[in-house]
């Protein structure tokens, strides 16, 4: 890292590369770009155009191969936001390199690669977040705090969203499908709350989209997941892809305690106990939630605090885990226990996203 001196005071400079800059990576880059403390060294896209724009937000070097770049460059931290079939390959690699690494959500697109990068993790010491970043709202200690000493009776997540901007995320065999690619915010988030997932069921449908004739959609339209947690709580997901752009439905995770609700509704939360309701944090349009990621990887790349990573990969498996099983169930009918997958993944069963033998 760069050591520079400003009126008296060190600085230490974090020279940070990223990898997969369409629209994801350069919001990273922007913010990254308004960082002092950081110095956007390389970027990396297989599409010129697509690295040439990323490389003007921090005139920086571009490469076309990450390979290359990694070679390349004496990288400090790096930040990937390829898609999720893209993310192991990169990750492990920069790893192994010893340099932290702030991956993208979903982790993996199936458990094998997600295995490899928490054994990258593990091995080489590195920090490596996940790209959950609702984690990392500022209010999310206190609702925790408000709901110490009550069990989790029920949680409730909705997620209501129209056909996916981006190609590969539109289509299932790259995308995955809602409850894998967008919905795993908010399981997420629900694991932070009622703890480790047991067991799930799913069930999904392509039953508006097609009668409503859209071309090149390969997707479902209508997603149900019923959960159970470890702690005892039980809870329910679904989301749509059906709908339309501006249709105004919040993004929802509502946690049920005793005699408190605790619902997160993007940048906004709110706590309902018998006294009133208490507002946190600004109400934002849709799923922003500008809970600042990247600012506190940038930070535990500084000073090693690994209190400010709050998604490693060695947890995240398991949000993967818990929607590849959703879409596993959705798919045979089964209950899933997302524990049970890892297992199998580990004893060397090839489990992805979608099983495409199942579309
Ligand atoms: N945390 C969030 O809220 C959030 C929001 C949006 C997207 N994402 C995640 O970010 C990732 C990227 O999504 P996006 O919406 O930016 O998609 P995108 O298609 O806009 O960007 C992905 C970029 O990766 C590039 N790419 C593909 N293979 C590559 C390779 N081998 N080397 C270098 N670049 C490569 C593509 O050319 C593209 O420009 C996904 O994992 C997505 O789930 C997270």
């Amino acid at each position: 890292m760069l050591l520079t001196q400003r009126e008296g005071e060190v600085t230490v400079v974090v020279k940070i590369g990223a990898i997969g800059t369409g629209r994801r990576g350069k919001d990273h880059l922007r913010r990254l770009a308004q960082m002092d403390d950081v110095k956007i060294t390389a970027v990396c896209d297989i599409l010129p155009g697509v690295a040439q724009e990323a490389a003007a937000i921090g005139n920086s070097r571009k490469y076309l191969d990450y390979r290359e770049m990694l070679k390349q460059e004496e990288l400090d931290a790096v930040v990937v936001a390829t898609p999720a079939p893209v993310h192991a390959d990169p990750t492990v690699l920069a790893l192994e390199q010893g340099i932290p690494v702030m991956c993208e959500k979903p982790l993996a697109w199936t458990l094998d690669d997600a295995l490899r990068i928490v054994k990258a993790a593990e091995e080489t010491g590195c920090i490596c977040e996940t790209g959950y970043q609702w984690r990392h709202n500022d209010f999310l200690q206190k609702a925790l705090d408000r709901l110490r000493g009550s069990g989790v009776a029920l949680v409730r997540g909705t997620w209501y969203h129209t056909i996916p901007l981006v190609e590969s995320i539109r289509d299932v065999k790259t995308g995955g499908g809602q409850i894998f690619d967008q919905s795993t915010h908010i399981i997420d988030l629900s694991r932070y709350f009622a703890g480790d997932i047991s067991t799930l069921y799913g069930a999904y449908t392509l039953n508006a989209r097609t009668r409503a004739e859209f071309d090149n959609y390969e997707n479902w339209d209508g997603y149900a997941v019923t959960v159970k947690y470890m702690s005892g709580a039980v809870g329910g997901f679904t989301g749509t892809y059906a709908l339309f752009i501006g249709h105004g439905e919040p993004v929802v995770l509502d946690i049920v305690g005793s005699e408190i609700l605790v619902k997160f509704l993007g940048d906004q939360l709110t706590i309902t106990t018998p006294s009133g309701i208490e507002t946190l944090g600004q109400e934002t349009a849709g799923f922003t939630a500008g809970a600042d990621i990247i600012g506190n990887f940038i930070k535990a790349v500084q000073t090693g605090d690994r209190d400010l990573i709050k998604s490693p990969p060695s947890d995240s498996i398991k949000t993967l885990a818990a929607t590849i099983g959703a879409n596993l169930s959705a798919q045979t009918g089964d209950l899933i226990s997302p524990e049970e997958l890892i297992a199998r993944a580990s004893a060397g069963e090839n489990i992805a996203a979608v099983d495409l033998t199942y579309l």
